[in-house]
């Protein structure tokens, strides 16, 4: 497996480069903002964020393969390849085997160097495209980012941690891993009670109206499904 630094030493950069050595690819870094990578390495990829991907790009001494992680930046004109981990990284890392990822490659040869990159992390290689896009990133961030804003939205709404319905949103985000969305939908939208959904709005829009647009957009998108 051919060498590769990684630049930025934060969420991403941090867990890639713990993740692709646990996998025995040699790796240097994650590198720091006056720490240029060594001559020898065949990629760099740069975990930083998406606007400053032009301008550590540039500073690239040598010019091996070049690839950024960025959902919704395209590959062109500073980079050669994306790898986009379709996973939310903390500051404790997280498991990339097993998660969606989206790769994109200027040629063939940069686009198998991000395949074999996403191999090596176990992802599950969900788009791979020659320009990167801001769709897949979109997807990822309705999926995951809604998640977290609704939850702390409910918070709000009864004035009290959103850790307190972490046992619920498991169960539905587990549910709907097993049984998919249709058959994971419960609730009184999915029931056709919607005398309880008139009363479940009159209450959000008496304790926290800033929250009724949330509150109908989602109404709407579950009957939809319903
Ligand atoms: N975290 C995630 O869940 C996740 C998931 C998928 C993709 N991504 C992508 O990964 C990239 C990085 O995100 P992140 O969450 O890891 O960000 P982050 O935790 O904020 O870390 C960014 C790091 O880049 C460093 N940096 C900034 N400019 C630099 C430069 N010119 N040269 C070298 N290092 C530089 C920062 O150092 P300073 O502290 O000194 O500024 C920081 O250590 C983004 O493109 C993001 O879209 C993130």
């Amino acid at each position: 497996m051919s060498r590769i630094a990684i630049i930025g030493r934060g969420r991403l950069g941090t867990a890639l480069a713990a993740a692709l050595r646990a996998a025995g690819r040699p790796v240097e870094g994650p590198l720091g903002r006056d720490e240029p990578p060594s001559d020898g390495v065949a990629a760099v990829l740069l975990c930083v964020p998406d606007a400053e991907i032009a301008r550590a790009a540039a500073l690239i001494p040598a010019r091996p393969l070049v690839g950024h992680c960025s959902g919704a930046t395209p590959v062109a004109p500073h980079c050669d390849f994306g790898l986009h981990p379709l996973m939310t990284v903390t500051e404790e890392g997280a498991d990339f085997r097993g998660a969606g990822g989206a790769i994109a490659g200027s040629s063939d040869g940069a686009l198998a160097f991000a395949r074999g990159l996403a191999g090596d992390l176990g992802l599950n290689v969900v788009g791979a495209g020659g320009a990167g896009g801001a769709a897949d990133h979109a997807a990822a961030a309705i999926a995951a980012g809604t998640l977290e804003r609704r939850a702390a939205a409910a918070g709000r709404l009864r004035g009290e941690r959103e850790s307190a319905r972490l046992p619920l949103v498991r169960a539905t985000v587990e549910n709907w891993a097993r049984l998919g969305p249709e058959r994971a939908l419960t609730g009184p939208v999915a029931r056709g009670d919607e005398g309880t959904v008139a009363r479940q709005r009159d209450a959000v829009e008496q304790r926290a109206p800033e929250l009724l647009p949330l509150f109908d957009a989602m109404v709407e998108a579950t009957r939809v499904y319903a």
